[in-house]
């Protein structure tokens, strides 16, 4: 089996539920409040861990309890956290997070995420080899996620880069990416597909929340629907999709069967409150639905 290396956010949320998202000056009761495991990075890690996945993280944290109880919930799904650096000065990152009617509106106050530094990235990889799987996204500076693909794809890496939340600047290592799984809005805001594939990533899978998902290269786009479910809470949905398609692709499954996979996890990740709480397990994912 392939190591699958993330380097990527890790973050508290606190959401909170209401019946809309109120205007300027307007106070209004919500339900539902949460404090739960997070970051785009981690929950990724989660998700590929959960599959059975031989996981390494690399990140930030404060040196706070949040912290502290991030690394432990990593651990207990089986991710290798001994590349998260613990930062003296820094707050762990915090997602706050509202939800209307199950999807979301996050607002990210990065804190130890943006001290990740190239050096974090140069340790990670020195336990890569050829083939591993390097799975970045863009809650940390750019230049160090874009220095890591680089660095990842000239040590024969594949790469893939979850570009949300979707920053121009990252354009400029395209080069250096294989995979792209952005989402509609991410994908729009990063110029679309013939740009993608123009500046040299060779192939593209668009999540579309409650219509599935697209894959395109070059040659071909392809739409594939998901599992329709009775929607809870989308938060982490796409990096469930993420971090499943990693961990399919690093035990060997085919490119369709992977993204099958990673459907099915993100459908069952949308029935349950939170982020990365709500990522399924192998054995769920293969029992939900079998007939799908
Ligand atoms: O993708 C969902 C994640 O985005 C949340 O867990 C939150 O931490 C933000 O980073």
């Amino acid at each position: 089996m392939k190591k699958i290396i993330i380097v990527g956010s890790l973050n508290t949320d606190i959401s909170i539920s209401a019946p809309y998202c109120p205007k300027e000056g307007e106070t209004l009761t919500g339900s539902d409040f949460m404090v739960s495991f997070g970051g785009k990075g981690a929950n990724q890690a989660v998700a590929a861990s959960r599959l059975g996945g031989h996981v390494l993280m690399c990140g930030c944290v404060g040196a706070d309890e949040f912290g502290k109880s991030l690394l432990a919930n990593l651990q207990e799904s089986g991710t290798d956290v001994r590349h998260v650096r613990e930062i003296a000065d820094s707050q762990t990152g915090t997602a706050v997070i509202l939800l209307t009617g199950g999807e979301n509106r996050i607002i990210l106050e990065k804190g130890a995420n943006a001290k990740l530094s190239k050096e974090d990235v140069d340790a990670v990889l020195l336990e890569a080899e050829e083939g591993d799987l390097y799975l970045t996204q863009l809650e940390n500076p750019v230049e160090v996620i874009g220095y890591g693909l680089k660095q990842a794809k000239e040590k024969g890496l594949v790469t893939i880069l979850n570009p949300a939340p979707a920053n121009q600047e990252i354009t400029k290592y395209f080069q250096y990416v294989d995979m792209i799984m952005p989402n509609e809005n991410e994908l729009q805001l990063l110029g679309g597909k013939q740009l993608l594939f123009e500046k040299g990533i060779k192939k593209a899978i668009t999540t579309l929340g409650s219509n599935g998902y697209e894959y395109s290269d070059e040659k071909i786009t392809k739409r594939f629907p998901c599992i329709s479910v009775n929607v809870v809470d989308t938060t982490g949905a796409g990096d469930t999709f993420c971090g499943s398609l990693a961990g399919e692709l690093a035990r060997g499954s085919s490119l369709e069967k992977a993204m099958a996979f990673a459907s099915k996890a993100a459908s069952l990740a949308c029935t349950h409150k939170g982020a990365a709480d709500s990522i399924p397990s192998r054995n769920e994912v293969e029992a939900w639905r079998e007939e799908w």
